[in-house]
């Protein structure tokens, strides 16, 4: 039986987060993003973050409790990101949900925060085991078949950048604003595509491994060439660019969708599926290339609304009610984990 009203705890990176969800339902589910206080380095910096989660978790969990109507008796579990990501935002809100579970008796669980991307298409959708997972974010691209919410096979991944990386890196090699992602797909929209003729890495070896760097070395050197033929960059110039590595970064995850799928495939699903999660997500042109790559493989194609994609809570405190409805529960010596390889 699924343990009806968890609260979800997420702290891994430079959000803080918090959400009420019951059942499939998100009940709240409150985001604060600490973006403005990294913004002058240029990533984020880990002492910073840790910091602002610090202080800022208890309010964006009275807030999550106050949205969803809900007290802490209104509560049946507490759920928490355990890792993988920064040590010290990973122990503020594993402290929190530590002291939650202590004054309350509730039961607590760690959550895989990737474990929490990846089922986050059964929380929104009717969606059964085993489906195939493609999950690209700022920090993360892996290829999954998910068989449970403890079960994942890792069939490929980036052995450098993660696609939401590269697209940062661009834009900031052009100038343009963070998060990259948006603004490289918006200024792309006037681009010529097949203008700059970008790599497409590891195309040519077998399997589902993938590389970024690579892409990201190849814009700035023909902005190089660029600014140095004729001082400058124009706006078509910045277009095109955009364009272009934006498109190499779709066919290049559609050519390694195409062939997870046929892995996935082999293991004969009843109800073959490919599910996205993680800001890339949000990518037009990519979300369109893997729709049609799903569905000529016959496969459903399940894409959960941004909010849910993006770094979230909900999706914590849902993974963690399925883990519960195993039978798993964490004593108070739950370990907080920089790294934890799903
Ligand atoms: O999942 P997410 O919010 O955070 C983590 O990385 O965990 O993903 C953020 C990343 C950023 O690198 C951002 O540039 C990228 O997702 N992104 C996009 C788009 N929207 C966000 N990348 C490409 N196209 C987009 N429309
Ligand atoms: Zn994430």
């Amino acid at each position: 039986r699924m343990p009806r009203t968890l609260l979800g705890i997420e702290s891994s990176c430079d959000d803080t987060a918090a959400a009420v969800v019951r059942g499939r339902s998100v009940l709240s589910s409150v985001v604060a993003g600490q973006g403005g206080l990294h913004a002058a380095y240029g990533g984020v910096v880990p002492e910073i973050a840790a910091r602002a989660h610090a202080e800022t978790l208890d309010d964006v969990v009275r807030r999550a409790l106050a949205e969803a109507g809900c007290g802490l008796a209104d509560l049946d579990g507490v759920a928490v990101t355990a890792g993988p990501g920064l040590i010290g935002g990973v122990l503020a809100g594993v402290m929190t949900a530590k002291a939650i579970a202590a004054g309350t008796g509730l039961p607590l669980v760690g959550v895989n925060h990737l474990a929490g991307h990846a089922l986050t298409p059964r929380l929104t959708d009717d969606l059964g085991y085993p489906y195939l997972m493609l999950l690209v974010s700022g920090g993360h691209c892996q290829f999954l078949v998910v068989h449970g919410p403890d079960a994942f096979d890792r069939l490929g991944g980036t052995i450098d950048d993660a696609p939401g990386e590269a697209f940062d890196k661009v834009a900031r090699l052009l100038g343009l604003p963070q998060p990259g992602g948006p603004s490289v797909e918006a200024a792309a929209r006037g681009g010529d595509p097949a203008r700059f003729a970008f790599p497409r890495p590891l195309l040519d070896r077998p399997g589902c491994d993938l590389s970024f760097s690579g892409l990201k070395t190849a814009v700035l050197r023909e902005r190089d060439r660029l600014v140095a033929a004729q001082r400058g960059l124009w706006r078509q110039d910045r277009a095109d660019l955009c364009a272009g590595f934006q498109i190499a970064v779709r066919d290049v995850l559609a050519e390694k969708a195409r062939r997870a799928i046929a892995i996935y495939l082999g293991s004969r699903p009843s109800a073959p599926a490919l599910a996205v999660a993680g800001g890339v997500a949000a990518n037009g042109p990519l979300r369109a290339a893997l729709f049609s790559v799903a569905d000529a493989a016959g496969l459903a194609f399940c894409a959960p609304p941004l909010a849910l994609c993006t770094d979230n809570a909900a999706m914590i405190a849902y993974a963690g009610g399925e883990l519960m409805a195993l039978g798993r529960r964490d004593a108070l010596d739950l370990a907080a984990r920089p790294r934890w390889p799903l």
